[in-house]
């Protein structure tokens, strides 16, 4: 009754913002990610006698958090199931836009279905796990991911698998604070009152398609250009919602001025920016040293953390 899963975080490079369902958490756009490996999230399930669940997030209690996970655990368990004692652990600060949510909701439904005996396929799961976090359902596949947001419900489509594509991810922190606004409720503001909601929708397909034939044919050029126009949409549609929804400081920006840098030195590398302050920048294996270089010395960067390309969610105690 107990079982133990680790997953890693992913990074959208064509974004998932907006829900055309929120009662289901159903996306109102499809997506396309990569899937980390060095960050990751382990969780332990252990169905037990009691009448309460308990969630402890990085050894300290998280009550805050914790109607989510049960309701997580009842879509995987069932309603009828035990009290659940979950312990999460992340390598990486959470909260703060670097999409801890993925790797622990990922987590969540495979180590719920194994203390359970369930027995869902990875493409329930990450149905289960995209009900809970959008983004968690691409974590439960690795390499190259597409998120096809589908009529009824959601299809994954791996579109490269983790060695198919060796491309290196290098994170710039600029604040480990817990972001002010959450990606949920942000994304509910935006459509109601972007103006540029509409477009956002009406033009998610063509980046799409832009990504995924970038991705088939290993075209890093390509696959930067579609990205960072994606990002920098999904921000303008963050920045003209009423409240504005402005995650970016000024180590934000100065990392994307540090990235154009060294474009124009000729290193194969993009920005993308999810919602908190991090940059994350997509480079090849041949540019890993001069990105972290450069990153690490751009004014406001606090750490850095350099991964590659990860694998799904797994079971990892047997
Ligand atoms: C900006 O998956 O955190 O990172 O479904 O409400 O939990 P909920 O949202 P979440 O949103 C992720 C938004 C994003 C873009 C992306 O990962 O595609």
């Amino acid at each position: 009754m107990q079982a133990t899963a680790e997953a890693h975080p992913n990074i959208a490079l064509v974004k998932y913002w907006g829900k055309r369902d929120v009662a289901r958490n159903l996306p109102a756009v499809s997506s396309l990610s990569v899937t980390l490996d060095t960050l990751r999230t382990r969780m332990t399930v252990e169905f037990r006698a009691g009448d309460r669940d308990a969630l402890s997030v990085n050894g300290q209690a998280a009550p805050g958090m914790l109607e989510r996970v049960s309701r997580c655990l009842d879509s995987v368990a069932g309603k009828e199931r035990s009290a659940a004692r979950v312990t999460s652990d992340s390598n990486f600060p959470i909260g703060a836009g670097l999409a801890s949510s993925a790797s622990a909701f990922a987590a969540l439904v495979v180590a719920a279905n194994a203390a359970s005996g369930a027995a869902h396929d990875r493409l329930a799961l990450a149905r289960l796990a995209g009900a809970a976090s959008g983004s968690a359902a691409r974590s439960l596949y690795g390499g190259l991911v597409e998120l096809d947001a589908g009529d009824e419900q959601i299809d994954l489509v791996p579109l490269a698998a983790a060695d198919d594509w060796p491309l290196m991810v290098v994170v710039a922190i600029t604040d480990d604070n817990t972001k002010s606004v959450g990606s949920g409720d942000g994304m509910i503001r935006s459509a109601r009152t972007s103006p540029f909601y509409s477009s956002w929708l009406a033009q998610q397909e063509d980046d799409l398609s832009a990504a995924r034939e970038a991705v088939r044919n290993r075209d890093i050029g390509r696959l930067s250009e579609v990205a960072e126009h994606n990002c920098l949409k999904m921000h303008s549609v963050m920045w003209t919602s009423r409240p504005p929804i402005v995650y970016w400081n000024s180590a934000t920006l100065a990392c994307m001025e540090a990235i154009r840098g060294l474009r124009a030195e000729g290193h194969a590398v993009f920005f993308t920016i999810d919602a908190g302050p991090q940059v994350k920048a997509v480079c090849l294996p041949a540019s890993v040293d001069a990105v972290s270089a450069a990153l690490a010395e751009t004014p406001g960067v606090l750490d850095i953390l350099t991964t590659g390309v990860g694998c799904g969610a797994r079971r990892i105690d047997q």
